[in-house]
């Protein structure tokens, strides 16, 4: 009866997890660039004068995010920029090009 019980638990809790491994990964990309959502808005559509990020081309983010790393005058993004590898910084590019800008904000 024990026995039995088990397994019925065990086959009952296997559909579980499958639901919880497909439901808890983030689409590529998105667990990084939710670092910048506080500043540039969910996905990158900015709410309050920050610049938008969605739909910005990877080319034009990586190319923003080089100067960033390297300007005195960059402020608050110099730490943004230098934080993350090439890889990563790609990664995040090609997550904010693929977001829909919501937004028209700029
Ligand atoms: C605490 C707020 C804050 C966070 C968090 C933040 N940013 Fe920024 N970001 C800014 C500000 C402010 C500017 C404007 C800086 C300037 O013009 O020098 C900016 C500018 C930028 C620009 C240039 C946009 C343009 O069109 O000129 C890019 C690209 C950018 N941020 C990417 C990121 C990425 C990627 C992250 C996350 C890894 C991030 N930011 C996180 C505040 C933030």
């Amino acid at each position: 009866m024990k026995a039995r019980f088990s397994i019925v638990l065990v086959l009952g809790l296997i559909p579980l997890a499958c639901v919880a491994q497909t439901a808890g990964a983030p689409p590529p990309g998105r667990l990084l660039a939710s670092n910048c959502f506080q500043c540039h808005g969910t996905n990158g559509n900015a709410v309050s004068g920050f610049e938008s990020l969605a739909g910005m081309s990877a080319d034009k983010f990586a190319k923003e995010m080089r100067e960033l790393k390297t300007d005195d005058d960059a402020g608050i993004m110099k730490p943004h920029a230098k934080a993350y590898t090439d890889a990563q910084l790609r990664e995040i590019g090609r997550y904010f090009a693929s977001q829909p800008r919501t937004r028209a904000d700029r």
